[in-house]
């Protein structure tokens, strides 16, 4: 079977850098390019923070394209209180060698989605959906060109993490997650709900730096940073590792379980602005637009994650 093509929306993050590290080391997945979203910290540092992971994975071949630097809407809001100054805090990399390419990164989602056939392309943000709307928004034909979202973002029963309403990536850019999840594209979503359930427990950490590798040190690095916040604020074991899921979910989506809902975003209230309002009940009668998941098999996500970063 070939490789399924994937293009990375995303804003690293330490979470995102174990994302993009994962999808590299996996065959089944052909990453055409990785476009860089204002989120986590300003664009500046997330497009180098995603070369800086290439380089780690030893892929400098990877392409990496500057995308949206503001939301569409409204003004950033970013998360150095989680993720540090660089987005990358925890370990010291050095600054990549391999270039940014010259192309906006939303050109390189609408370009690659007219030139690769139809519904062969899965869109996998793990930021903010400004690089994502804005593609729908410039360029409508390559909406219905899409195969599948596959996006980290939302939160329902475990309501949210930047606001007491609004998981941080909806937040950010409520204006572009409705139009995202106002496409019509199948979505599939890992929402707070399945990655708080994603916990880097200490064994979990001790299995990667085990590894005796770069990768698999950093890796351990970055979870033990991270992992300092969400160990404080919720009492928990670890940190939630969010972006991975949806990686994982494209190389065995049977470790999660959901539901195919309606999800709403709000953009109208102050006191609830980038809610993912999902329908889980199915008491709206609004048709179902998203497969909102709510659980994992979360030593099966592990396992599966140890070992492909073994791999690097
Ligand atoms: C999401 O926000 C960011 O802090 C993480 O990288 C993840 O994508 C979790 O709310
Ligand atoms: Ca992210």
């Amino acid at each position: 079977m070939s490789a399924r093509k994937i293009i990375i929306d995303t804003d690293p993050g330490q979470d995102d850098a174990v994302a993009i590290l994962l999808a590299l080391a996996s065959p089944e997945l052909e990453v055409l390019g990785i476009t860089a979203v204002a989120g986590n910290v300003p664009l500046p540092l997330t497009q180098k923070n995603a070369r800086i992971v290439c380089e780690l994975a030893g892929r400098p071949d990877m392409r990496v394209f500057a995308g949206c630097d503001t939301p569409l809407k409204r003004k950033l809001v970013t998360a150095e209180h989680v993720h540090g100054k660089t987005g990358l805090d925890g370990s010291v990399l050095p600054d990549p060698v391999m270039g940014l390419q010259d192309q906006h990164g939303v050109d390189f989602i609408i370009e690659t989605l007219r030139a690769q056939a139809s519904e062969t392309v899965t869109l996998c943000p793990l930021g903010p959906l400004t690089n994502i709307a804005t593609a729908f928004e410039r360029a409508p034909d390559i909406i219905g060109r899409v195969q599948e979202i596959v996006l980290m973002g939302g939160a329902y029963f475990e309501v949210g993490n930047i606001t007491p309403a609004a998981e941080f990536n909806i937040y950010v850019d409520p204006d572009a997650a409705k139009i995202v999840f106002g496409s019509g594209i199948p979505i599939t979503v890992m929402p707070l709900d399945v990655t708080h359930k994603a916990l880097t427990t200490q064994a979990r950490v001790d299995a990667f730096r085990a590894m005796g590798s770069e990768v698999g040190r950093m890796v351990a690095e970055w979870t033990d940073f991270f992992e300092r916040f969400d160990k404080e604020k919720y009492g928990s074991a670890g940190a939630p590792l969010h972006d991975p899921c949806v990686i994982a979910h494209l190389l065995d989506p049977g470790l999660f379980s959901g539901r195919h809902v309606n999800v709403e975003i709000e953009t109208m209230s102050d006191l609830t602005l980038g809610m993912t309002v999902a329908d889980w009940w199915r008491v709206s009668g609004r048709a179902p637009n998203t497969m909102f998941m709510g659980d994992v098999n979360a030593d099966g996500f592990f396992n599966l994650l140890t070992e492909r970063l073994a791999r690097l």
